[in-house]
Formats: structure tokens, C-alpha cells, sequence
């Protein structure tokens, strides 16, 4: 074995930081190693230029700035840098007043908990930080609305109200958040509780807060209708990254955590990943490490182990942050690529009662990331079997599912934090953030748009403006039962299918003046307009 190999076999270990990435059991060849390490080098000069304020996000012309949301001073202008002090300031200082009573419910005398409304970067970040951090002490409790579903958000309602000390809706602070100010779903949502504070009879506006870009849509409502507060929402941050901006900040401030030390912690890991190379560079080393496990292609899916329950959303954060970032068809140069990095994953022990089997014994198609944390718990441990606790059952498995899948052959990282604090979960969100960064950059794609997600809001909306078609022939019919092939010539639409899809979704879901009369199978059934009753 060669130093270098030697070398290979370790870990990228920081003491003074509490964090180590340990790559032992991913066999990587020095060879590969050394062949990257010009790749790895041009990504973190582009690195170094994106932090510098150069528009790393080309496809739409923007900077990306996630790094100066823990580290001001580092934005390429001052307006940046005061823009985003005044709007940590203005969150805790928000959040303080809620907690003292000061911004209050006019009915309730003070709000008593919280409801998140919001998708994608605007949800996934501030659910995982509320999971990770949340517990009996909070300040006040988090819920989230984070889709269209209407049947979710009415179980929602309903649990606030029973759980509330009015019975109603009084005493709920709503955050709505839309960078864009624009996503549908968001849109709902808010619509939605409007229309349950409307029914508890209560204005929303005096109920609401927004964090938006500035003129965006949901800003303008919030501006128009006096809500309680706006929070900025920047074009140079991405929604994925937008955890340490007031996205994830006034969230947490209200749930009562500690947003300096989620900030501190960021920032410390920024810093180390600042670092040239991989040996000290725990960024690097992921990057490094997902390259050489899928080819840079993403041949293996990465399978993302917390074991800690208190971790269990990372991994869905994650495979927003990762796959929304890698997912591209298109490489910077324009080439069609078809790039991504699958991600799943939810916590150890729990999944090896379920797909670890498979991962174990099963299609050799992954490599596995163990994320473990050092402290077991606050407070003392019994001993469930002489001299062992619980949280030496959770290390054991830890190990021994490391070691059986190496055994076969299946790679394995495993990043070890010495707590999952606020300081340990932000160094966790910015470890994550320069990695997908990095890596983007070595295989070639734009890491910060994302235009799969843009094309399916478009999808969506024509689907919509078809179902609004579909309905209005039904009802030109005057009762008379169609079928889809009826429907579609009445209105030019070759995708009969579709026509036959939405006709069973209006006639099924009981909101619509459609009803089915008859037929079995999607295209033999028929439909006709009833009377609303
Ligand atoms: O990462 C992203 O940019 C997306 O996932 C967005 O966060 C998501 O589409 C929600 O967008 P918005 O915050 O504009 O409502």
C-alpha cells in the first residue's frame, strides 16, 4: 500500500470543528483520487469567484449568495451586507415581540403557535431545522402547511382548533413564504387558512406575516391587506439554500431556537470548506467521494443513514437539495447530459427493519452516507443490558451495518458530528450546501435553477386551463353524457386520455357539477353536468 493509499483509507477529520467525513469504507483508488483532483481544483476557484458576488447562476443571471447570510461581511457590496444584518435583526426582534406579547392576537391577547406555509426550499429547510432543534421547551410549536392537498390542511385545522385554548384559530401566528411570491400551492394554503381564520371569525391579515421578495405577488397582498409583517426574500438566494436567510431564521427565532449558534455553526463549516484540496476539507471530500462512487454520472444512489431521531428530515432535505441542484438535462456548456445523484434515505436503526435488507443483499446501486452523532442525550442513561444503554445499541448498529454492507461490497461514508445543536445542524446545512456546490461544478451543471421544477408549474397550469374546458363542454351538452372521445373533438384536444383523467377527477372529487353515468374503463366511461346541490 502506497502512503497515498494509506492516506485514502482515513478521514478528513476535524477536531475543532466536531466534525469528521470518513471515507474507509469507500475503497476509493488513489489513482481516481489523483485524476480528479484538477476537477475538484477549477470548482472550488468557481467557488471562490461565486462567493466573490460572480453570477454563478448564468441560465438566469444571478449571483448566489448563501455564504453571506452567515458571513455579511464577505457580500460584494455593502447594501447586501446591510441588507441582510437588518433582516436578522428585524426577525428576532419580531419573534421577541410575539414571544412577549407585543405583536399579539387582537382576539387572543398573544400567539401561541405557529403555522409554516410554504413548498419546496420554503418548507423542506424549516421543517428539518424545527425537527432537528424542536422540543418540549420551544417557545411555541411549529406546524407546516406544504401542498394543495385540502384534505391535509383541513386535518391541520382541526388539530389547531381542538388543541387550542379558544377552540379556534385566535391565537395562531401564519408565515407565509413564497421567494417567488408566485407558487400555486403557497397561494392555496394561504387562501385556505384565510378561509378557516374567515370561518372562526377572524381577519387573517391580523394574523399573517410574509417572507417574499420584494413586489412579488404574495408582497403585494400582504402590503395590501396590512399583514402583521414582510420579511425579504433575496433574488441571490436560491430557495434550497435559503434556510439561513429569514426562510429559516424567523421560523426558528418563533419556535424559540438558537438562531446565532445555527448561524455560528454555518459559518464555522464555511470556513473549513473554504480550505484548498480535500485532505482538510470535509466539502471536498464528499464532493470527491459522490464523484468517484457514481462515475460522476450518479451510476449509485445516495442513501442517507441519520441515525438520530432528531435528523430523521435530513435526508428528505436533502434529496431536495441535492437532486434539485444535480437533476439537469443541460450542462453549463449546453450539451444535453441527463445528470442527477438519486437521494433517499429517512434514519438508522429504524431502516434496517426496512430497505436495508435490500441494500445489504440486494442490487449493488448505492452508496451509503451513515450520519452519527456523538453525544447519546441531555441527562442520564439506564443500562438496558449490564454496562449498556440505548445509545450503545444505536452505535452498534451503526457499525455493524456499516461493516455488513462493506463486507458486500456496498461503499459507505459515514460523517460523524460531535452534536446535533444548533451550532452541529448549521454545520451540517452549510457541509451539505458547498458539497452539492462542488460537486455541480466538477460534473458540469448549474447547481442553482432549476427549470424541471418551472416546466411542471406550466404542466400544471395547463392541465387547469383544460379542465376549465372539459367542464364548460360538459355543461354546453346540457346533462347529456359524454365520453372523453366526445369531449376531446368538442374541443380539439388530441390527448383523450387526459380529457378522460380530468373527467374522472372532476366527477370523483365531489367539488364539481359533473357526475359519472356510466361505462367501465377510463375511456368507456361517460359523464354528464348535474345541478349543484
Ligand atoms: O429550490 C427552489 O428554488 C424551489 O424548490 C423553490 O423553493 C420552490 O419551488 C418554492 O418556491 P417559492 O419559494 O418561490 O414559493
Amino acid at each position: 500500500m502506497t502512503n497515498e493509499d494509506a492516506e485514502l483509507q482515513g478521514c478528513v477529520d476535524d477536531d475543532a470543528l466536531g466534525v469528521c467525513v470518513d471515507w474507509t469504507a469507500m475503497d476509493l483508488d488513489a489513482s481516481r483520487v489523483a485524476a480528479l483532483e484538477p476537477a475538484l481544483a477549477a470548482a472550488q476557484r468557481s467557488m471562490t469567484a461565486l462567493e466573490a458576488g460572480a453570477e454563478a447562476n448564468p441560465d438566469e443571471h444571478r449571483r448566489v449568495g448563501h455564504y453571506w447570510l452567515r458571513a455579511p461581511e464577505l457580500a460584494p457590496d455593502p447594501s447586501l451586507r446591510l441588507a441582510i444584518e437588518e433582516a436578522r435583526r428585524d426577525v428576532e426582534s419580531f419573534a421577541r415581540a410575539v414571544h412577549a406579547g407585543e405583536v399579539r392576537a387582537p382576539a387572543a391577547g398573544r400567539f401561541d403557535r405557529v403555522v409554516v406555509v410554504g413548498i419546496g426550499g420554503s418548507a423542506l429547510g424549516p421543517q428539518f431545522v424545527s425537527h432537528a432543534l424542536g422540543g418540549a421547551r420551544d417557545a411555541m410549536p411549529l406546524h407546516f402547511v406544504d401542498n394543495t392537498d385540502p384534505d391535509g390542511i383541513d386535518r391541520l385545522v382541526a388539530r389547531l382548533r381542538v388543541s387550542a385554548h379558544g377552540g379556534d384559530l385566535r391565537g395562531t401566528l401564519a408565515v407565509v413564504i413564497s421567494k417567488s411570491g408566485g407558487s400555486k400551492e403557497t397561494r392555496n394554503g394561504m387562501l385556505e387558512l384565510a378561509a378557516a381564520y374567515a370561518a372562526d371569525g377572524l381577519r387573517f391579515a391580523e394574523h399573517a406575516v410574509a417572507v417574499t421578495g420584494d413586489g412579488s405577488e404574495l408582497h403585494r397582498v400582504a402590503k395590501a391587506e396590512g399583514w402583521l409583517a414582510t420579511f425579504p426574500m433575496w433574488d441571490w438566494v436560491g430557495g434550497r439554500t435559503s434556510v439561513l436567510s429569514a426562510v429559516g431564521l424567523l421560523p426558528a427565532a418563533l419556535q424559540g431556537l438558537d438562531t446565532a449558534a445555527f448561524l455560528a455553526g454555518a459559518r464555522a463549516m464555511d470556513e473549513a470548506t473554504r480550505r484548498p484540496g480535500w485532505r482538510t476539507n470535509p466539502a471536498a471530500a464528499l464532493a470527491l467521494a459522490w464523484h468517484l462512487a457514481g462515475n460522476g454520472r450518479g451510476d449509485r444512489a445516495m442513501v442517507v443513514l441519520p441515525y438520530k431521531d432528531r435528523l430523521e428530515l435530513f435526508s428528505r432535505y436533502l434529496q431536495q437539495l441535492v437532486m434539485e441542484s444535480v437533476g439537469k438535462e443541460r450542462g453549463l456548456d449546453g450539451a444535453v447530459v441527463h445528470q442527477g445523484l438519486t437521494v433517499y434515505g429517512n434514519k438508522g436503526s429504524t431502516d434496517q427493519h426496512a430497505y436495508v435488507q435490500q441494500l445489504r443483499d440486494g442490487r449493488d446501486d448505492f452508496f451509503a452516507t451513515f450520519i452519527e452523532v456523538l453525544k447519546s442525550r441531555d441527562g442520564a442513561s439506564i443500562d438496558v443490558d449490564a454496562g449498556v444503554t440505548s445509545a450503545d445499541y444505536l452505535y452498534g448498529f451503526l457499525e455493524g451495518t456499516r461493516r455488513a454492507l462493506h463486507e458486500r461490497r456496498g461503499p459507505s461514508l459515514t460523517v460523524t458530528l460531535r452534536e446535533a445543536d444548533a451550532r452541529g445542524v448549521g454545520m451540517l446545512v452549510a457541509l451539505y450546501e458547498r458539497a452539492v456546490g462542488l460537486y455541480a461544478s466538477m460534473i458540469g451543471v448549474n447547481a442553482y435553477h432549476q427549470p424541471g421544477v418551472e416546466a411542471g408549474k406550466r404542466a400544471a397550469a395547463e392541465v387547469l386551463a383544460l379542465q376549465a374546458r372539459v367542464e364548460a363542454s360538459l355543461r354546453a351538452a346540457e346533462g347529456a353524457p359524454m365520453l372523453a372521445a366526445d369531449v376531446a373533438r368538442s374541443l380539439g384536444e388530441p390527448d383523450v386520455s387526459l380529457v378522460a383523467r380530468v373527467l374522472r377527477h372532476l366527477a370523483g372529487g365531489g367539488e364539481h357539477a359533473v357526475a359519472r353515468v356510466s361505462g367501465t374503463g377510463l375511456l368507456a366511461a361517460s359523464y354528464c353536468s348535474r345541478a349543484v346541490s
